[in-house]
Order: C-alpha cells, then structure tokens, then sequence
C-alpha cells in the first residue's frame, strides 16, 4: 500500500488529515479524526496496560511547556539540531541528511559530518525538491528542533515546548524517587504530546511537527543489570547490530532474547527485556512481524544523551521507519540536572550492614585555591564534598577535578592537604542509569493501519478492510437495521445499540444506502462485526434473532438477540 493510498483512506475514513485547511494547512500539523481518535486513544490505553500497569511502573502528566533552565540542563539547547540547507533561490528550507538518502543508496546520512554533507550535495549535483535550483555551495547548517515561547507577558522567561516527554520526568526525579520509597529498580512513564520544529515534516503522521510519544524512564541500579529476563527469554528477535550494518553484505540476527544477552548482541540485559516486552506488544496490536526489526543505532546517530540505542523498525511503503527507540541514557539526564540545580539525583542505597571508610574533610571555603582563583570557592568545595562522599579513592591521585555547570576544576591534593576522618555509613547514594524504552504514537497508529490494510473479493465484489485486532478498532461493533423506513426495525436497533453501548462496547449506527455498502463502509474502518435487525428476526416464532457478521471471512451467522452479548465477547477474544 503506498503512502498516498493510505492518506486517502485515512481521509476518507475519519482515521488523520492535515490540520488548519480552510485556512490552507499547516505543514507537519495533523487532526486525528474520530476513527483516529479512537484508534489511537485504544492503542495508548494498550500500551499503558503493557508498560505501566503490568510492569507496576507509575504514570504522571507533567506540562508541555518548560523553562529554558531545563533544556540548558539536558543538552537540548546545544545539541539538539538537524541539518539545515536553504535554497538560496526560492528561499525554502530543506533537511540536508533526507535529500541525500533520497538521492543515494546511503542510508544513514544524519550520521554524517556537515562537511561530508555538503560535499555529498555538490558530488551528487542536489537540487532543490521545490524550484529545482541547484543546491551546490550552499552551506549547511545546525538547526535547534525546540519551538521557543515566553512564558509571563512582556520578555518573560524564556521556554520550550518540551521535545520528547523524557524530561517531564527527569526533573521531578528528587521526588518521583521519594515515592519510590528510593527503591530500585522504579519506572514512571508518561503519555503525551512533543514538539519538534521539523525542517521537512513529511510522509502523513510519520514525521510531524507535534506528535505523542509513550516513554516510559526505567531508573535501573547502574551496578545490577538484571531485569527478569524470564518473562521474555525466549522470544525471538530480528537484530540489524551496528556490525552487520558496517558489513558489506551485512545480515539481520534472528535470535531469542537471552540469547542476544548472553552472546553480547545487546549490551544491556535491561534494554534486550525491553525489545522482548516490546515485540510482544507489536504482535498483540496487530504489527506484522516479519514487517518489524530492531536496528541499532550507529555512533554517530545516536542523540546527544545516548550511551546506546536501539530502534524498532516497521517496514511502511517499502521503507523502514523508526516507530520506537530503546535507549540506554546512563546516568547522563540525572547527572546534568544535578549538576545545573544543585539538587540531588540519586536515591540511597542501604548497606546490609553499616560500614566504616575512610573519607577526606573539604574546608569549606576551600581558601586553599587562594586569591587568584576566580570561581565559586563554595561550589568547589560542595562539588569536592560530593565526591568524598562518593568517590573516597578519588582523593588518593595527585590531582581531583570536579565538574560545576561545564566547567572543569582540578585541585591539587598535596597543596589542599584533605584530612581524612573515619566515619560509620549506613548506606550511600546512588544516581540510577535510566534505560528508556520511548514510542512515537501516531507512527504506530499509521504502522498498525497500514499493516492491517487487506484486499479480497466478496460474493464477486473487490472489497478493502482493515484487520484491526479486536478490542483496538476504533468501533466494536456497527448495528443496522436491514431497512431504513421501517419503524420496528429502527427501534430496535436503537434499542440493540443502547444495551450493547451499556455493556462498555463501542457501537455505531447506520441505515444509509445498501446493506452491501454499509458493510464495506465498516470493513474500510475495521469494525470486528456488524449486526443487522431484519423483518425474518423479529416476525418468526417470537424469540428475536439477529444476523451477526465478521469483517475478516464476512461469513454471517443468525443468532437470538440475548445470545449477543456473549458471541461478541468469545468472538473478540473477551
Ligand atoms: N525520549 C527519547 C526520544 O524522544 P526519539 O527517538 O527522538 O527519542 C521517540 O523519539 C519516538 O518518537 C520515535 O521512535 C518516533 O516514533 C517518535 N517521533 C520522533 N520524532 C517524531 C516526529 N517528528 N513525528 C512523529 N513521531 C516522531
């Protein structure tokens, strides 16, 4: 199914279409209509099933709009650019590292140095997808994704609409971990829209320029790798390691989860149960597998915070799109907000059984850096304390540096003379690694749709339909009355309908044009079955009977009323 099929059927359908049209569109902004809506509402509520409620994680709903403060913290501020070429003819902005994977068998451009870029543009005689100007020369630029705000009147304070929902989390960690009772391993996960000013937002849904992620941050003890891997051990994955993408004549990995851990594949044993909780999940929605890989990210493709990545792959018109990522952040979010805010990220571990070490004393105004040091002496001296605290041994070098807001101070042990004192410790604090498994949501909306998009023929008829899972389509279940000018027939299924909506099924009405046409009209938005009152039910011995229909064999069956409610549930798997 192309691209453009899909679009027309989402169009057509209610499923997503370009936002703000009576006023002529806005590039890389899409409504989800109501087949959409639900849809997407059923997927999000699927997936908060999967990674919350069975995994014991919490969730939270932290806003979209965040001070500058936090993206200073995270790195977003500097390093969260894309590739931007201006034609200098029709004045239009295009990202750099697509036009060259367009235009070249090379796959992973962003990847690339912006000199390599601009040379790869000049070798391959670029033009501009908009005027056709030639694009040789011109220069290639850095571009920061974040949309900036003010927030208050007048200049404000400077904000972002928060590019991935991550950050929501990291910066209340002092205290999510409280209600963690500072147990690791916790999760807390977060469903809710993003913002990315995108160069080239293209392809529907798939990259846009405010979309929905479901992340889930996983704060993991750095010195125990050990999720239970049992649950998922042995299901079986579709690797692309960085290796085999270097490899001329490369090959996927199909491997069982443990295996990929114990052979090294996957670094992290937290990030391998991931991919397998995961690709449990694509199965349950409906993502056809052999359509679904998990590709690691080249060095240099991974995002400024990762240690590590790997990316879930569907397979959408020919191309492999990234719908999900897998990354290990170590402990860089935790580490930059503490740093930036003086707060502290870690929670504390207690030993078995208290211990007594050996720690250096800092003088608190550190008067040792003397008159020509210009920084802050206090910082210093609070930076070295949480090192004693931490790091003891550290202290026994010549020489001990500290990090404050970016900036590197080393002292000199000898000249500091840190005096050591014993002391008797009950635990210590650890700052957590967070693995983080992050979904874009409406790029499974679009990867389930079209993995579900079938053709057949039905009594001579071509006919298309969706085969959405049961419990996902945005309908569950369409009633009819067989004609519409008959009294009996509307009321009843009226009536058919309130009972079942009272039931929590999601029922829709329709008595427009034929019964052959209303079918395909359900098949088209995956309606699981379609139930149509007839004159023959309700004229027979006095027991009602209805005719229920499945979208998938359109096979029909005739049923009494009150057997209803149960087929439907044993049909749809409830
Ligand atoms: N917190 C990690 C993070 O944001 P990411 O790979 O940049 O990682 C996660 O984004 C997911 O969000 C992606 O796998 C993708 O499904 C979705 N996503 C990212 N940018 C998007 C865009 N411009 N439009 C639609 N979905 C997007």
């Amino acid at each position: 199914m192309t691209d453009r099929e899909l679009s027309e059927l989402a169009k057509r359908r209610g499923f997503f279409f370009g936002s703000n049209g009576v006023y002529g569109g806005t590039a890389g902004f899409y409504t989800f209509g109501p087949q959409g809506a639900a849809l997407k509402r059923n997927l999000e509520d699927a997936w908060r099933d999967r990674f919350t409620v069975r995994q014991g994680n919490s969730e939270i709903e932290a806003p979209t709009v965040m001070p500058e403060a936090v993206f200073e913290a995270s790195g977003h501020l500097d390093g969260f650019d894309d590739m931007l070429v201006e034609c200098a003819t029709c004045g239009d902005s295009h990202r750099a590292d697509h036009l060259i994977e367009d235009a070249t068998d090379i796959e992973e451009a962003e990847s690339l140095p912006v000199e390599e870029i601009e040379e790869l543009i000049r070798e391959h005689e670029l033009t501009c997808p908009t005027c056709g100007a030639e694009l040789a020369g011109e220069p290639v630029e850095e571009f920061n994704l974040m949309f900036e705000t003010t927030i208050g009147p007048g200049s404000g304070q400077a904000g972002y609409l928060r590019p991935e929902t991550a950050q929501g989390i990291f910066v209340e960690f002092p205290r999510l971990k409280e209600y963690a009772r500072n147990q690791l391993p916790f999760g807390v996960t977060q469903i809710g829209p993003a913002y990315r000013n995108e160069i080239s937002p293209r392809r529907g849904i798939i990259r846009v320029r405010e979309f929905t992620q479901a992340e889930l941050e996983k704060f993991v003890d750095p010195e125990r790798d050990d999720p239970p891997i049992g649950e998922v051990e042995d299901v079986k994955l579709t690797l692309y390691p960085i290796d085999e993408q270097e490899a001329e004549d490369g090959d996927y990995v199909d491997v069982t989860v443990g295996e990929a851990i114990e052979d090294g594949t996957i670094e992290s044993a937290w990030v391998g149960y991931y991919l397998g909780v995961a690709k449990r999940w694509f199965r349950r929605i409906g993502v056809d597998l052999d359509r679904l890989r998990f590709r690691q990210h080249l060095p240099g493709e991974r995002a400024h915070y990762a240690a590590d990545c790997w990316d879930a792959e569907a397979e959408l018109g020919g191309n492999w799109i990234e719908i999900a990522g897998f990354s290990t952040r170590s402990d860089y979010d935790l580490r930059k907000h503490e740093d930036h805010s003086g707060e502290a990220f870690t929670v504390f571990r207690q030993y078995d059984e208290p211990k007594t070490v050996e720690r250096p004393t800092v003088d608190p105004d550190m008067s040792v850096l003397g008159p020509e040091f210009g920084g802050d002496a206090g910082a210093v001296a609070a930076a070295l304390e949480t090192l004693a605290e931490r790091d003891p041994a550290a202290f026994e070098a010549e020489e001990v540096t500290v990090e404050i807001d970016g900036e590197e101070y080393t002292v000199d042990t000898d000249v500091a003379n840190f005096e050591v004192e014993t002391v008797t410790e009950a635990g210590e604090h650890v700052r957590p690694h967070v693995i983080e498994p992050s979904f874009g949501v409406g790029r499974i909306v679009y990867t389930v749709l079209e993995h579900a998009y079938r053709e057949d023929e039905v009594d001579g008829e071509s006919r298309t339909y969706l085969a959405l899972e049961p419990g996902l389509a945005p309908t569950d279940v369409a009633v009819f009355p067989l004609v519409s000018n008959d009294d009996r027939l509307t009321s009843l299924a009226t009536e058919l309908s309130a009972d079942l909506r009272a039931e929590g099924l999601s029922v829709t009405t329709d008595d427009s044009g034929s019964i052959g046409r209303r079918y395909r009209r359900q098949d088209e938005i995956g309606t699981p079955f379609c139930v149509t009152v007839d004159r023959d039910g309700i004229e027979g011995d006095g027991r009602d009977t209805v005719t229920l229909r499945e979208r998938d064999t359109a096979a029909q069956i005739r049923l009494p009323i009150d057997a209803l409610d149960e087929e439907l549930s044993a049909l749809s798997g409830g």
